[in-house]
């Protein structure tokens, strides 16, 4: 196997920032080069002052220890592939908007443009690593590409390691994973290429961690991850229907239903509906994928998980609209928080951003507050959320508070949109003391104590409960 000394990274986002950050800290002996098309991007993970692009915890104490020594950021696409051994394309695949599969297939072109760079610029022979999630069988795709523009001599072999990191915990999550999963063609060269990956991550993975298996089951094993994950939280919100019109709790039913060693008690929290960039997109691909190969009850069964998805989003900004006495027409709302989970700057298929339209189209007033989601981001969702309503008229009716007290100055409601630790520690009682009367607290996230809510004098709501305010 070869010993990769130096790995390009193709796309400074969300994964390939992080874990080639992690890579090259864990690996002093291998030089990284981290490659973006977008310069902005390229500048802030640069910038002096290290304003990285992305808000994780623990990543700016990575990159501040290894930028400079053997981690590179840069616009050079062209340089860094070509002297690269080992090449992670990490590049954005999101749900196709339109064309065959719009809706539900994963837009590939990012990926074909840079496996299409490699092939023109490449030199020498490569290890090509898909990182990116992609459906089952592109790796196929990304050889042809690549054999039948390559230059003689210049060897390509494919592999497929997807990234199981999330988003809030990438850096935890990087530094020990559950496992590092690399898929291969099972020949000679297939399986030489995937011990020079292994030997990368054996720099700090424990060997029993890092699990070596066929293409196809490795890309296909992304998916199915997610959409089981996914399909935990759909399973305790349909729960959570049915608690609150029986008058079963959820959380009882949870901790009950998770004591069963099979189940386990991780990811069975009811709430307003997930979020994020891959849940969704990921199943949607499921979907269209079974569909292809013409299994649709197969197809049906997964894309339930994301229409009880859109269904727990909708029944909780009714249940607002109901609460607050059937109209909201007028009133102000605060929204709290607006990143799809805490501890991330990211808004990607975020809940708030669905309750912020849906109580806009109610003609209500909203007041968001989020702790690390910029300005210029909440408008663009909401934007992109209501494309037949201008900007000016949105801005009309949102406002942006510095802090969680100043939104809720003034307001009917304070809806919990996030689960930041802030929102649990902040002081109540002077949030109460600015609302007017009665005062309803929606906790879409189950962060909050209500009964010590109540003792203030509020009316909350939860998720999955019976009881109301
Ligand atoms: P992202 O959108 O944050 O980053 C992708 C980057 O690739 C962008 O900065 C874009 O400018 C760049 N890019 C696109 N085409 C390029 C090209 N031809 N040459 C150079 N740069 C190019 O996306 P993110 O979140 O990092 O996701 C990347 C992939 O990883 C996706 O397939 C996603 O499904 C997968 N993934 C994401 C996870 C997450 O938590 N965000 C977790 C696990 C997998």
């Amino acid at each position: 196997p070869v010993t990769v000394k130096k790995i390009c990274c193709i796309g400074a986002g969300y994964v390939g920032g992080p874990t080639c950050a992690v890579i090259a800290l864990r690996c002093p002996h291998i030089q990284v080069t981290i490659v973006d098309l977008n310069q902005a991007r390229i500048d802030a993970w640069n910038s002096a002052d290290f304003a990285i692009p992305i808000y994780e915890p623990g990543l700016v104490d990575v990159v501040k220890q290894a930028r400079g020594h053997n981690l590179f950021f840069s616009t050079d696409v062209d340089r860094a592939i070509q002297e690269a051994d080992l090449i992670f394309v990490s590049v954005n695949t999101p749900t196709k908007k339109s064309g065959v599969g719009a809706g539900f297939a994963a837009d590939l072109n990012y990926v074909e443009s840079a496996t299409r760079r490699i092939a023109a610029v490449a030199t020498s022979s490569k290890i090509v690593v898909e990182k990116s999630t992609v459906p089952c069988r592109t790796a196929e795709s990304m050889r042809t590409i690549l054999e039948a523009n390559s230059k003689a001599g210049c060897r390509f072999d494919i592999l497929s390691n997807p990234e199981f990191l999330a988003e809030g915990t990438a850096i935890q999550d990087l530094f020990s994973p559950d496992r590092v999963l690399i898929g291969s063609l099972q020949t000679e060269e297939g399986k030489s290429a995937c011990q020079s990956l292994a030997a990368v991550y054996a720099n700090w993975v424990p060997k029993e961690r890092i699990l070596t298996v066929g293409l196809w089951s490795s890309e296909l094993s992304k998916l199915a991850a997610n959409a089981m994950l996914a399909q935990r939280i759909s399973s305790i919100n349909a729960l959570s229907a049915i608690c609150e019109a029986t008058g079963a709790n959820i959380d009882e039913v949870a901790h009950a239903v998770g004591r069963d060693s099979r189940v386990g008690p991780k990811f069975l929290r009811a709430s307003v509906g997930f979020g994020g960039s891959c849940f969704q997109k990921d199943i949607l691909n499921l979907v269209y994928l079974s569909e292809s190969l013409h299994l649709p009850e197969v197809a049906a069964y997964w894309r339930q998980v994301v229409t009880m998805n859109e269904y727990q989003k909708r029944r909780f900004s009714k249940t607002v609209v109901d609460t607050l006495f059937n109209t909201i027409t007028g009133k102000n709302i605060a929204v709290l928080g607006f990143a799809f989970k805490a501890d991330t700057g990211d808004t990607r298929e975020s809940p708030a951003i669905t309750l912020v339209r849906d109580f806009l189209q109610e003609r209500a007033r909203v007041t968001i507050y989020d702790p690390q989601v910029e300005a210029a981001q909440i408008w663009l969702d909401l934007s992109e959320a209501m494309p037949n309503v201008p900007l000016e008229q949105i801005q009309k009716q949102v406002t942006l508070a510095p802090t969680a007290l100043e939104a809720s100055k003034n307001s009917e409601a304070v809806v919990i949109a996030t689960e930041w630790n802030e929102f649990r520690e902040i002081d109540w009682t002077a949030i109460y003391n600015t609302m007017e009367k009665p005062a309803f607290v929606f906790d879409g996230r189950m962060i909050l104590n209500a009964d010590e809510l109540r003792k203030i004098g509020f009316k909350v709501t939860t998720i999955g409960r019976g009881e109301r305010l």
